[in-house]
């Protein structure tokens, strides 16, 4: 059974303080999660230690860093790198978020790189995708996602495309509380399991959670998440509210 999944993307915002505070919030309602659900909060890189510490006990909660180099190690002033997330034992890392791709020039093959040395740490890559408005006006967002996916993705072997996880993301929808429709996150998650099955077959496409991310909330997650293809968000603003994240958890499938 595929992983059902609620990350917080908490982006840079918050400060130590208020990061401490915030997690505190979440895990003392421990809400025990199911076998087949798993938590992730993606904080900023000077939080990940004091969050791993706070979770470590807890079962299926998970933090991540929210991007890596491309490059192995040397002189990249500023970045950090797979292996050092990996020697303080974090598991998991956001990737080609459309923030990084819009702002800081990320591209599909860039991203290949970043799955490669995360994959080779045994970590798992959150990938995320996910088209403009321009592109969706256009009706041509279901080519442009899946160039996306391969560009990035279709190098790895069978068995490496199901560590990654996938989060659609429509950019249109992300901070403008413009959900896109149940009917609207359903097709394109739909879409993005049969261009896997395309290339890896439908059980390895049916072992892939898609996230979708663009202005989750506690009162829109249980209907988003219901889809059968939707297995969980990748979610910011509301992330940053304990309440709020509490019950986007608790929608979860
Ligand atoms: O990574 C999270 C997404 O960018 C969604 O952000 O929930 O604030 O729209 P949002």
């Amino acid at each position: 059974m595929r992983k059902q999944i609620a990350a917080a993307n908490w982006k840079m915002n918050l400060t130590y303080t208020e990061g401490q505070q915030l997690l505190a919030g979440i895990l003392e309602n421990d809400l025990g999660s199911k076998e087949n659900h798993e938590v992730i909060f993606a904080v900023p890189f000077p939080y990940l230690i004091m969050a791993k510490e706070k979770t470590t006990t807890l079962k299926n909660y998970y933090i991540a860093a929210q991007n890596c180099s491309n490059k192995k190690s040397g002189a990249y002033t500023g970045e950090v790198s797979v292996d050092m997330l990996d020697s303080i034992h974090i598991k998991h890392c956001i990737i080609g978020h459309s923030e990084r791709r819009e702002y800081f020039g990320e591209t599909n093959q860039v991203l290949a790189e970043k799955v490669n040395l995360l994959l080779e740490k045994d970590m798992t890559p959150i990938f995320c995708c996910g088209e403009s408005l321009d592109i969706r006006e256009a009706n041509t967002q279901n080519s442009f996602v899946e160039t996306q996916l391969k560009e990035s993705l279709f190098h790895l072997s069978a068995e490496d495309v199901q560590k990654v996880v996938i989060a659609y993301e429509p950019i249109w929808a992300i901070g403008t509380g413009k959900t896109a429709s149940t009917e609207q996150a359903q097709e394109m998650h739909a879409h993005l399991r049969s261009v896997l099955a395309a290339q890896y077959g439908a059980d390895v496409a049916n072992e892939i959670s898609i996230l979708y991310g663009g202005s989750v909330k506690a009162n829109n997650a249980k209907e988003i998440f219901a889809s059968p293809d939707v297995d969980g968000g990748l979610v910011g603003g509301a992330s940053l509210v304990a309440l709020d994240f509490i019950e986007i958890i608790k929608a979860l499938k």
